[in-house]
């Protein structure tokens, strides 16, 4: 049976790259009628440091982005990964599972360890294990994300096909990551080139879900373009990153293939088309930021539903952790 699972991590605000690469594509995951499950992941996030205020706060933000776009605590199980303490103990499985080498070629960890390796966490290196447990620990089969945690997902069919060949078991399923739609790598804009990220210095260089839509409007007016009129189709586009992208954000927002978008706006210059998409993106983000502030009104409310989530999470995972240890070789007493 299918079983959908993502996270996100409380590590900051969040940016259009989540609402559309993960927050929306989660909405929608759960409409179609699968059985979706949603985690903040919480120790993911200390893999660098985090204030423990600001991580609470930033917690229960992130509940609220994800209810606000559209993720019912009802329909789907979501919950904070800390209070599923078996995230944690099939990591560690998942530690002794994965390989040295495997873990060297994650990208995410080169990034962001740069040249400073011997200083990063121990936790920032073997990441990757703990999201697999993530998903594992659900016998999740699909996983949406956004481009740049394809590795990570690729890693977890690693992990998941070496521990079913090395215990010769067929216990976790090979999990496909799903990365469709015109927005699975939303850029920044000041940069076409350069993802949009909660950690970039520059706040022009994204749009925050709580920004106001003068800020949004703004943004977007001074979004770095070129100075040609959009092509008509999605491949007059190709050399054209930050005019890809402007497109892409359109396309995302109306749920219209880029194709379509150009259709309509082939031939317009920037100056008309930024404004249409100014108008878009505050029309399909103000609801949400709005609803997000009255969330956060009742963060007690909000600590409820997680720990509620937490509990139906348990159900599932408690029974395949068990049977992880059992396959191991654990003993266990009854
Ligand atoms: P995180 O918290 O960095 O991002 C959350 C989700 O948002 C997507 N995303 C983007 N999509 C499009 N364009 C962008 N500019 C952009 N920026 C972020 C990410 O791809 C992601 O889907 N390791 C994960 C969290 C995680 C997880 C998991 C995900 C932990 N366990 C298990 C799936 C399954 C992360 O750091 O995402």
């Amino acid at each position: 049976t299918p079983r959908v699972f993502s996270g996100i991590q409380p590590s900051g605000g969040l940016t259009l790259g989540n609402y559309l690469g993960a927050l929306k594509r989660f909405a929608q995951a759960q409409d179609s009628g699968i059985e979706t499950i949603y985690c903040m992941v919480d120790l993911h996030a200390i893999t660098v440091w985090q204030d423990p205020d600001a991580l609470r706060r930033q917690t229960r933000e992130l509940a609220a982005g994800f209810i606000a776009s559209g993720v019912d605590p009802e329909r789907s199980i979501l919950f904070n990964q800390s209070q599923v303490p078996e995230h944690a103990q099939l990591a560690w499985i998942f530690n002794c599972v994965a390989r040295l080498g495997w873990m060297n070629r994650m990208t995410q960890f080169k990034d962001k360890a740069g040249k400073n390796a011997e200083k990063v966490s121990l936790g920032l290196y073997a990441y990757p294990a703990l999201m697999a447990a993530d998903i594992l620990l659900y016998h999740a089969t699909q996983v949406p994300v956004g481009e740049d945690q394809k590795q990570h997902v690729e890693l977890t069919r690693d992990i998941a096909a070496k521990f079913n060949h090395d215990y010769g078991v067929d216990f976790f399923p090979i999990t496909e990551p799903v990365i469709e739609g015109a927005a699975t790598r939303v850029m920044s804009l000041r940069d076409g080139t350069k993802k949009m990220s909660k950690s970039d210095p520059s706040d022009a260089s994204r749009i925050n879900m709580t920004d106001d839509a003068d800020t949004i409007a703004k943004k977007i007016r001074k979004a770095k373009t070129d100075a040609e009129a959009l092509p008509s189709e999605a491949k007059g586009l190709e050399e054209r990153a930050d005019a890809r992208n402007l497109v892409n954000i359109y396309a995302a927002l109306s749920d219209m293939t880029v194709d379509q978008v150009l259709a309509d706006v082939g031939g317009k210059q920037f100056s008309e088309f930024k404004p249409m998409l100014a108008d878009l993106a505050v029309a399909k983000l103000s609801p949400i930021s709005t609803e997000m502030s009255r969330l956060m009104r009742d963060p007690a409310e909000i600590d409820r539903l997680l720990g509620a989530g937490a509990k139906r999470a348990r159900t599932i995972a408690t029974p395949i952790l068990e049977k992880t240890y059992d396959i191991v070789g654990m003993v266990r007493s009854a």
